[in-house]
């Protein structure tokens, strides 16, 4: 018997392979977006403790109530909205999971939903589980800017939703306050909903205002926001996220999230609970400790024959290679990882339409010592 795949197209996800690859030629791993180092201390005794104590069954569908109540905090204190505890914010088995139930919460068959590329890469497949089809905007070297005509150009009857992320995986570009206001025009002239996927939130750079659809009132009406603590915690292997939406929107997401994964790892929302109530600072200090690490990796790379492209938030940066070789950026990242041992991610991956353009992706989530010695590899090329 053949069962017929409902995701022809869907292979092993490059991130998996170039992993893979480093593994196998014990390459330095800038290619996966997770960190090398610890998370705190203080993070983990928690967990231990509270699995310790018997917090180790069902967590409520919804999440447990301390930390609901902490993301509203956190969003109030970041972004100045209020949000009900309760009924708007849902606590996910990592970002994957709440983009997924969003996007099955809004998408049926037939609709269409706008991404940007170079896209992070579990959208197209969600959407095209439930039927729907994404129509792909492409975003160019430098700036990778939207151009916000050319979305409303792309809008037709079947359009039902937009899909943002700022800060942006892979390209680190940040919405100005102007493409939150032209997305936020969009959405209500077009009557759209929209996911916006900030699990880079607290990784700003260079004094810009962090700003989030949180921060626009008539987009946060028509939007499912979400967030990752396995990025803000340096703990991406909990796999711990949130959804905040307004409660009619926050209902729909539950029918659904109840399905898939019912809660999450429970000793885990007690430990992030207790972060964010005792060590606010470990927020609010993130773009400042990311930011090191960029002007860092960004100094020891300087002398290498890449071309470095900004990168305004994040922890990705993208390098130009057309200096060093003329080889397509997955051939690239293939003899990057054999023979000079550094393992990058090609950004070709990340398009519908591939681009000719010669830009890798690496991830500064890593040790200093990490980052030195990597740099000094490239800089032997
Ligand atoms: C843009 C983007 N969205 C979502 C995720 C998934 O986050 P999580 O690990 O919490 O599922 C990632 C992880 O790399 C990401 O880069």
């Amino acid at each position: 018997m053949t069962l017929k795949s409902k995701l022809p197209k869907v292979g092993t996800t490059i991130f998996s392979q170039m992993s893979q690859l480093a593994a196998q030629h014990q390459a330095i791993n800038l290619s996966q977006g997770f960190p090398d180092f610890s998370p705190d201390p203080l993070l983990l005794d928690a967990l231990a403790a509270y699995s310790q104590q018997g917090f180790n069954q069902y967590a409520p569908m919804p999440g447990i109530p301390a930390l609901q109540t902490q993301i509203a905090s956190l969003v109030q204190r970041c972004y100045q909205r209020t949000v009900n505890a309760e009924q708007e914010v849902t606590v996910t088995s990592g970002a994957t999971e709440a983009l997924f139930v969003a996007i099955n919460a809004v998408v049926q068959p037939g609709d269409e939903v706008i991404v940007f590329d170079p896209a992070y890469d579990s959208y197209e497949p969600a959407i095209n589980l439930c039927g729907g089809k994404a129509v792909h905007i492409a975003l160019t070297a430098p700036g990778y800017r939207i151009n916000w005509q050319q979305v409303a150009e792309a809008i037709t009857l079947r359009t039902r939703l937009i899909l943002v992320n700022s800060p942006h995986n892979p390209t680190g570009m940040v919405f100005t306050p102007q493409d939150w206001i032209s997305l936020q025009q969009l959405v209500l002239k077009h009557n759209l909903y929209c996911i916006s996927d900030e699990v880079y939130e607290h990784m700003v750079f260079d004094g810009a205002p962090q700003l989030s659809a949180n921060c626009f009132a008539d987009l946060a009406a028509r939007s499912f926001i979400v967030s990752s603590f396995g990025k803000t915690f340096h703990v991406t292997g909990w796999k711990l996220g949130y959804c905040v939406a307004p409660a009619a929107l926050s209902a729909e997401f539950r029918k659904i999230h109840q399905y898939v994964t019912f809660s999450s790892f429970t000793p885990a929302q007690h430990a992030v609970a207790d972060m964010l109530a005792q060590q606010p600072q470990q927020v609010s200090g993130l773009a400042r400790f990311y930011q090191h690490k960029r002007d860092h990796f960004v100094n020891v790379l300087h002398a290498s024959r890449f071309t470095l492209l900004p990168c305004q938030g994040s922890y990705f940066l993208l390098a130009d290679y057309s200096a060093i070789s003329d080889l397509d950026d997955v051939s690239f990242c293939q003899w990057l990882t054999k023979e000079h041992k550094v393992a990058a991610i090609p950004l070709s991956v990340f398009y519908q339409t591939p681009l000719t353009a010669r830009i890798v992706r690496f991830c500064f989530a890593k040790q200093d010592s990490t980052l030195n010695a990597a740099a000094e590899a490239l800089c032997r090329i």
